[in-house]
């Protein structure tokens, strides 16, 4: 069991998907560092442990937890270890997604199980998590739920259809949820970050469309994890309680709603 200071007994608790690397793993730096309690998770649990370490090390709390979430069995079995160990979850961050690992290709050319995969994880897998912690959130008629999408849906970029497909669903699952989840007072909004610089090397964007995107952005220069933390915050916090369904465009100003 976690050893739990007072002050960390009282502190929220976010729960962080796909937080083993990249994007996720920020978020859970920039969350334990304003003093929440994490629950950080992924497939991949060396790198988990080690991100776990980390947030030790910084003299917060991490649980870390690995869990597929397009696995029923797998989020449920999450959801019965957060309240095992810490009794509640007040913000959830779908950030979960197959994405660093996808090869570009036209369409056609996309085998049939890998869309499957990509929809199953980057949709079912944001609808069982969900599914699976709003009874912590409806018990204190409080919460957060925040739903990774992108900007690449909005843009229409071509040949990674799955991907921009699963990300387009995302934003009308959040609506609808807002919907169903407000009378209990809990948020759910979305998050479309633009092509956003981490440290895991992906070939989704080649050095050329990084510059083209670039120069149309009305900030002209690269996106990292630190553009998309604070937001994130915000979207957590008590400041954002009147807004729900909400997509929010975080990409130096290159679509606009
Ligand atoms: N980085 C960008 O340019 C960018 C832009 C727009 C949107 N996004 C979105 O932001 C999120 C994070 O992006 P990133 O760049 O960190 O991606 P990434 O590919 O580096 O990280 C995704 C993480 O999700 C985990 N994951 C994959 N399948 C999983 C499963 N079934 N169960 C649990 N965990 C699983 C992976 O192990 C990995 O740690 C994604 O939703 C992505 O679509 C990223």
């Amino acid at each position: 069991m976690t050893d739990l200071s007072a002050q960390n007994r009282t502190a929220r608790v976010i729960v962080i998907t796909g937080a083993a690397q990249g994007l996720g793993r920020a978020y859970v730096m920039r969350f334990a560092k304003e003093g929440y309690r994490v629950v950080a998770i992924d497939l991949q649990t060396d790198a988990l442990n080690q991100v776990a370490l980390e947030v030790k090390a910084l003299g917060a709390t991490c649980l870390p937890l690995t869990v597929d979430v397009s696995d029923v069995s797998s989020v449920e079995q999450a959801a019965i270890a957060i309240e095992r160990e810490w009794g509640s979850c007040d913000v959830l961050v779908n950030n979960a997604a197959i994405f660093s690992t996808i090869t570009m290709r036209p369409f056609e050319d996309i085998p049939v199980d890998e869309w499957v995969r990509v929809l199953s994880v980057n949709i079912t897998g944001t609808f069982l998590m969900t599914r699976a912690l709003v009874p912590l959130m409806r018990r204190n008629k409080w919460g957060r739920v925040i739903n990774v999408s992108s900007a690449a849906f909005l843009m229409g970029r071509p040949n990674y259809l799955h991907y921009t497909t699963s990300k387009a669903a995302v934003v009308g699952m959040t609506r609808s949820l807002a919907r169903e989840l407000g009378p209990d007072g809990i948020t759910v909004n979305a998050l479309l970050p633009g092509a956003t610089d981490t440290e895991v090397p992906r070939g989704t964007v080649t050095p050329e469309q990084k510059r083209q995107q670039i120069a149309m952005r009305c900030i002209q220069r690269e996106e990292g994890p630190r553009d998309l933390e604070g937001v994130v915050s915000f979207l957590a916090s008590d400041d954002s309680a009147f807004i729900t369904g909400q997509s929010l465009v975080v990409d130096g100003g290159y679509c606009f709603l």
